[in-house]
């Protein structure tokens, strides 16, 4: 499973990437409000890191705007992906820019047929959003499923991102179903890496070389 890192934050990724896990970055506005620079800008530095794919969303709600917005944005850097909201206007946005051979990700995605729907209209990523779906009493993990079934079952070459990841499990349930990534939040990579187990062993064994007699 690929793991991107889903944040806008350049020390965040900096240092995911430093650890060598990180294979591309999703942004959204909310994540991009947070940081001090320009989007454009944003989005240059974060390309000259991260090699993989970077997702960046469209504002415009119409597709004529979305499509000016996708080919503007995918101007930055070879490896921007264009974020595009699930609503009719942006399946309309994804077919043209699919077209053009511009990269897309269908984000906000909450149902199995707006998966389908996305896919058909040429989709390289989708994004279902699993925490906020948890956050209402459903069950995210369960649309992912959905979601990986009727892709399989039509050999469509979507790419299923897991989005809305709040914790470790998300990330477990989505490798063994065989999601093709997990964006995942800078606080929870680093969740993934720690176990108290290890930091315990670890004390152990430097104790116990320690109490070997110098000339042993
Ligand atoms: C993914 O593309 C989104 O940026 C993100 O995963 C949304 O997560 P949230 O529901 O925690 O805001």
């Amino acid at each position: 499973m690929k793991i991107f890192i889903d944040t806008a934050n350049i020390e965040e990724i900096k240092e995911a990437v430093s650890i060598g896990i990180i294979d591309g970055v999703t942004t959204n506005p909310t994540l991009i409000s947070r940081e001090k620079s320009r989007p454009e800008d944003l989005f240059k530095q974060i390309c000259s890191i991260v090699p993989g794919p970077v997702s960046a969303e469209v504002i415009s709600l119409q597709a004529d705007g979305m499509v000016g917005e996708a080919r503007r944005l995918s101007e930055i850097a070879k490896n921007i992906v264009v974020k595009i909201p699930l609503v009719e206007d942006g399946l309309k946005a994804a077919r043209i820019l699919s077209q053009e051979g511009i990269r897309t990700n269908l984000t906000l995605c909450f149902s199995a047929n707006q998966a389908l729907l996305a896919a058909k209209c040429g989709a390289s990523f989708i994004s279902p959003f699993i925490g906020r779906l948890d956050d209402i009493s459903l069950n995210g993990m369960e649309l992912i499923r959905d979601i990986k079934t009727i892709y399989n079952n039509y050999g469509f070459k979507t790419e299923i991102i897991v989005a809305s990841i709040r914790n470790p499990l998300h990330v477990l349930d989505a490798a063994r179903i065989g999601a093709d990534i997990a964006t995942i939040p800078f606080k929870v990579c680093q969740q993934l890496i720690k176990h108290p187990l290890t930091d315990i062993g670890i004390k152990k064994f430097l104790e116990d070389y320690r109490s070997i007699p110098q000339n042993k």
